[in-house]
């Protein structure tokens, strides 16, 4: 196809993780679109940091499949996936506490960019996430958002092709969620990104996502456009039904 319209940047099949008796990840599967923003939605604890951490490695799935760019990666140890392209942000931050904001960012190298470009790349990432001026402070000194923001910002600087993002709205204050947002769709429609963002901001979600995908226990119980899982029965269920 042309333009790359209709293209699949991901696609799992299937996948399960079970955590002893808990159905974490059951049998889930869906298809990311390339070049697009999607959303990963569902109440508390359904299983979507599960399935971000199965798809980068994080976690070994206990079946399933994970296709990226026609290859097989489950099975991958983190590394290598990140190594192909994806990079992802935590829920709960895991930057180094010890070492400065412009160590963590450079602490994201890849064989991916020269050691040259990962500075002046952490430069600009810095300065639009508002961390310039504490670039010599210690990761652990920082608030829970500028954490957060840092995160966001190692997170691009191996130019990844495939973004995963946990809960990239919360504690981070409104102005800089809006320039977040905007940074987002920049990725999106200036350099052919593909995003997926799980959050249980809806404002983010509706609006800002093209395709979304509800989970609920494990599974995907609905996906599609925003309008129609605002009216989908099974996903008012899910969060209002118990
Ligand atoms: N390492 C683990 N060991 C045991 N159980 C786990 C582990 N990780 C997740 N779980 C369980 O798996 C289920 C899914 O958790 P998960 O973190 O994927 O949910 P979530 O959709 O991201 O929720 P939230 O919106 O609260 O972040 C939960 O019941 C959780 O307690
Ligand atoms: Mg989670």
């Amino acid at each position: 196809m042309s333009n790359g319209a209709g293209e699949i940047a991901l696609s799992v099949r299937d996948l399960k993780k079970h955590f002893g008796g808990i159905k974490a990840v059951d049998g889930c599967s869906f298809e990311l679109p390339k070049g697009r923003i999607s959303g990963l939605i569902g109440p508390n604890g359904s299983g979507k940091t599960t399935t971000f951490n199965l798809l980068t490695g994080v976690l070994a799935a206990d079946s399933g499949s994970v296709i990226y760019n026609g290859e097989n990666i489950s099975g991958l140890r983190p590394y290598q996936i990140f190594n192909r392209g994806i990079s992802r942000t935590f829920q709960i931050t895991r930057i180094y506490r010890e070492m400065t904001v412009f160590e963590n960012m450079l602490s994201a190298s890849s064989m991916r960019v020269s050691e040259r470009e990962a500075r002046t790349r952490a430069e600009e990432l810095m300065e639009f996430v508002t961390l310039t001026k504490l670039r010599g402070e210690y990761g652990g000194n920082l608030s829970y958002g500028q954490q957060k923001l840092l995160e966001f910002a190692r997170a691009l600087m191996t130019d990844p092709d495939l973004i995963l993002l946990d809960e990239p709205a919360a504690g981070v204050n409104r102005t800089l969620l809006q320039n977040l947002l905007e940074h987002i769709h920049y990725l999106q429609e200036d350099l052919g990104k593909t995003i997926l963002i799980v959050e249980h901001d809806m404002n983010v979600i509706m609006n800002h996502c093209e395709k979304i995908f509800v989970m609920d226990y494990g599974v995907k119980i609905a996906e599609g456009l925003p309008e129609e899982i605002q009216n989908n029965e099974h996903v008012i269920e899910a969060y209002f039904g118990h």
